[in-house]
């Protein structure tokens, strides 16, 4: 089943009276469990197509459907109701908030839903930072935490709520290889584990190597990449 359905979509942005084409006529789907990387240059639309299926920004022409839920008819609370309980969101430069501790910055996420006690919560966010391998670390804030400690929360932020799916920004751009490799091999095995959906963009050959299935965007459109549809 497809999780995410893009249909002829285009985004155009208005800079003054320029208009940029930052998307044209994109079709692709992504299935349940896929774990896949968007690929292409800088300026080539990659963040802008993540953000479009993230419902961080609306097409300007062209459906997304979101687990059958058409995307455009959609107002802002329900788009951020959608958000919260089916994606996770990973980013280059982490965003973590700075005076929370490593807990509290997963555990917010958490008290953002009202169905489940704060013990449950609690057991929830010590849970994902364990298999995120930041055990003994729950206290420590962002600053105190290397480049890789601080992706890995925002990996466990991205995944406490266990979301469908998971877009991820460049998630590798500001850790060195060795740690990008290690960030990459805990989202396949997470992927694996929970069958949550993956979707990355990349400038990165290792992250690249990783994706079982890439797409090429070249100037705003698709050019073949490797996997089926
Ligand atoms: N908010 C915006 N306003 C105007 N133009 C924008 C905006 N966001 C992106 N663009 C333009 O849209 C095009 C696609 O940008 P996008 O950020 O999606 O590229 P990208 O592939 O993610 O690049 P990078 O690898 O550098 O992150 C570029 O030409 C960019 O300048
Ligand atoms: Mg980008």
């Amino acid at each position: 089943m497809a999780i995410i359905k893009c249909k002829n979509v285009f985004k155009d942005y208005k800079v003054g009276h320029i208009v940029v084409h930052a998307l044209k006529d994109i079709n692709v789907e992504f299935k349940k469990g896929e774990f896949s990387a968007i690929v292409g240059p800088s300026g080539s639309g990659k963040s802008t197509l993540l953000n479009i299926i993230g419902c961080l920004d609306k097409a300007t022409k062209g459906e997304v459907i979101l687990n059958d839920i058409p995307i455009k008819d959609q107002d802002k609370n329900v788009l951020a109701d959608i958000r919260r309980d089916h994606l996770g969101f990973v980013f280059q430069t982490f965003n973590l908030i700075p005076v929370l501790t490593a807990f509290e910055n997963v555990n917010f996420v958490l008290s953002l839903k009202k169905d489940s006690s704060a013990e449950e919560n609690r057991k929830k966010t010590l849970k994902i930072l364990e298999e995120v391998g930041l055990k003994g670390l729950e206290n420590r804030r962002p600053l105190d935490l290397s480049g890789g400690q601080q992706q890995r929360v925002a990996i466990a932020r991205a995944l406490v709520k266990e979301p469908a799916l998971v877009l991820a920004d460049e998630p590798t751009a500001n850790l060195d290889s060795h740690t990008g490799s290690e960030i990459m091999q805990l989202m396949k095995d997470l992927n694996k584990k929970k069958s949550i959906t993956f979707i990355f963009s990349t400038h990165d050959k290792m992250v690249m190597e990783h994706a079982r299935r890439i797409i090429n965007l070249r100037d705003g459109m698709i050019k073949n990449g490797k996997g089926g549809k």
